[in-house]
């Protein structure tokens, strides 16, 4: 595992300005998948940790390194029941000696829900059940602790500036991949979008490293909560902008950046219900040892399949669930 990351190799001037804290297993592996078709790779992010991963790990090195940078002590975020965020942040926080409490809303239950749920506890999360999103949003943003100083307030999914910084980080790692021969450029890369910093991650990393890949992103949670835009090409691409325009205060020369490419018709009935399509890919996915979850990752390996079936370019899906089993163990 490397200690240092590609965006401060890139950018050297980077080390001194932007907090960083090495607290994921980078790289994650680029593997084929020789039974979807031999065009067909993977991203591993996974195995991002030893005991947690996912996407969610390379976006809390970024930002747990800014919430020590800051001296604060206190992490609040929320997320769903079944939040991968939550249970990624608590661990974290867990380690880094911080507070650490998830606001919670509602989802379809599953396996996935309970077990992150007992996660979340066992990291020493204190958990608020707030019923709706709607409810939660609100407990969120009028928290009594708001202007404290020693609270940070992360958005859900760990969607901030720093956490898109992780992705930007990550396009330069699947760089240093291409460029070293492990595997083949691909024409796109798919990801599920929930509260998106993955796609505009990536879709600015591309633009930085040059990487010719489509960033495809698959639309997974709501795209508007009333009549406020949650998850859209017009919300994506405002948190590119802003993570450009602090990248650029940092010194460094920002290209012109295309609109991310987010695509709405795997969505399905809601949030975390499960859809047909998504059900065969987790099918199709088993059978090459690789789990999918319902709420996010079988929408975007669907997307995947379906591009794989129509076109013979090289594509890759970028693997967000985390893999490691449920094991309840202390990580200090
Ligand atoms: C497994 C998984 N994949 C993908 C995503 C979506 O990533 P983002 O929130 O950066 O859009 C999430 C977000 O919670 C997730 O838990």
């Amino acid at each position: 595992m490397t200690t240092t990351r590609p965006l401060f190799e890139a950018y050297p001037q980077l080390t001194d300005t932007l907090p960083w804290l090495q607290l994921a297993d980078l790289p994650t592996p680029v593997e084929p998948l020789p039974d979807i078709g031999s065009n067909a790779w993977i991203k591993r992010d996974d195995i991002s940790h030893a005991i947690y991963g996912g996407n969610k790990i390379r976006k809390l090195e970024f930002i747990l390194a800014d919430v020590m940078a800051q001296g604060r002590e206190h992490v609040v975020t929320f997320g769903a029941t079944g939040t991968n965020h939550g249970v990624a942040t608590a661990m974290l926080c867990q380690k880094l000696g911080l507070r650490c409490t998830v606001l919670l809303f509602e989802q379809p239950e599953s396996k996935t829900v309970r077990d992150n749920l007992l996660r979340m506890q066992q990291f020493g999360a204190e958990l608020k059940f707030c019923g709706t999103l709607a409810n939660t949003v609100m407990r969120y943003y009028c928290h009594p602790q708001r202007f404290s100083r020693k609270h940070y307030f992360l958005f859900a999914g760990g969607s901030n500036i720093a956490g898109t910084i992780g992705f930007v980080n990550a396009a330069f790692e699947l760089w240093q991949q291409i460029e070293g021969g492990v595997c083949p450029m691909p024409a796109r890369i798919f990801v599920p979008v929930g509260s998106a910093a993955t796609l505009a991650g990536l879709t600015i990393g591309a633009a930085l490293t040059g990487l010719k890949a489509e960033i495809v992103g698959i639309r997974v949670a709501p795209s508007h909560l009333g009549v406020i835009p949650t998850c859209t090409v017009g919300t994506v691409h405002q948190l590119m902008k802003r993570t450009c325009n602090t990248l650029s205060r940092h010194g460094l020369e920002m290209p012109a950046i295309a609109a991310p490419k987010l695509i709405d018709s795997y969505y399905g009935e809601g949030y975390g219900v499960r859809s047909e399509a998504g059900d065969k890919a987790t099918a199709k996915f088993s059978g090459c040892g690789i789990a999918l979850d319902q709420t996010y990752t079988a929408k975007a390996a669907a997307a995947y399949l379906d591009s794989i079936e129509a076109s013979g370019e090289v594509q890759l899906y970028w693997h967000t669930y985390n893999s490691r089993p449920v094991k309840f163990l202390d990580v200090h």
